[in-house]
């Protein structure tokens, strides 16, 4: 496993740094407080769980060989939804999600996913004394892989440089995906946002 940062990625954050930037904008989930917490793990799984089948169901990311059903996380948004008595069945879903219909595209989705674990650590270092989240109390999804986490992101950043390398036209394809996911993610929070209605509490 090499730890450098390849170019690819490089390459993807700077595509992407607004775009990121709006995300952290309209979630508005650091100085949040509780419900806005809950606001947003529920967006998170409405996006998550629709999003992931179709990752997995992407023609030849299985080749990539990265371990898709370990980065899985919509059952852990699930999980901590339940933790606060929020029934993610009654939920939203996503529906405007991004294009996944190539393996350059997945990687390109899953670039956005996985890089928010790396923002879920920060999150969870901010938001887990003020509201008394851990990962085995409510906040299971920002920290997917414990202390293997940048062994995950460096693991995902292997892989998709060594596809980008042995088809070098699709890195284009791969910034194209990212850059939709975050938009569709943006617009995803930007919907009006009676997410946690009386019948999922119920
Ligand atoms: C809402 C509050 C958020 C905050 C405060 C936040 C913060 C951060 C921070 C501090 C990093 C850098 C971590 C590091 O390098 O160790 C990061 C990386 C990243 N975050 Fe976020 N993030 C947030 C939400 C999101 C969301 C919702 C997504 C997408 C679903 C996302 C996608 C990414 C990506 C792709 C990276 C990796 C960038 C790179 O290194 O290439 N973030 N975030």
């Amino acid at each position: 496993m090499s730890t450098g940062r390849p170019e690819i990625v490089d390459r993807l954050q700077e595509a992407t740094r607004w775009l990121h930037a709006e995300t952290e904008e309209v979630a508005a989930v650091v100085e949040g407080g509780r419900e806005r917490y809950l606001w947003f793990i529920a967006r998170q799984y409405g996006f998550t769980a629709p999003l992931e089948p179709r990752i997995a169901a992407a023609p030849g990311i299985e080749a990539v060989g990265l371990d898709l059903e370990r980065r899985r996380r919509a059952h852990l948004f699930a999980a901590d939804l339940l933790h606060f008595g929020i029934h993610p069945g009654r939920l939203p879903r996503c529906e405007a999600l991004p294009r996944v219909d190539s393996a350059a595209r997945a990687l390109g989705v899953l670039y956005v996913l996985e890089g928010s674990t790396l923002g879920g650590a920060f999150l969870l270092a901010h938001l887990g004394r003020t509201l008394g989240i851990s990962p085995t109390a409510g906040a299971s999804g920002l920290a997917p892989y414990g202390h293997a986490l940048r062994e995950m992101w460096v693991a995902y950043a292997d892989a998709l440089d060594g596809f980008v390398r042995a088809a070098p036209g699709s890195a284009d394809e791969v910034i194209d995906a990212a850059r939709e996911t975050f938009e569709r993610m943006i617009g995803w929070l930007r919907e009006p946002a009676a997410a946690l209605s009386a019948a999922a509490r119920a």
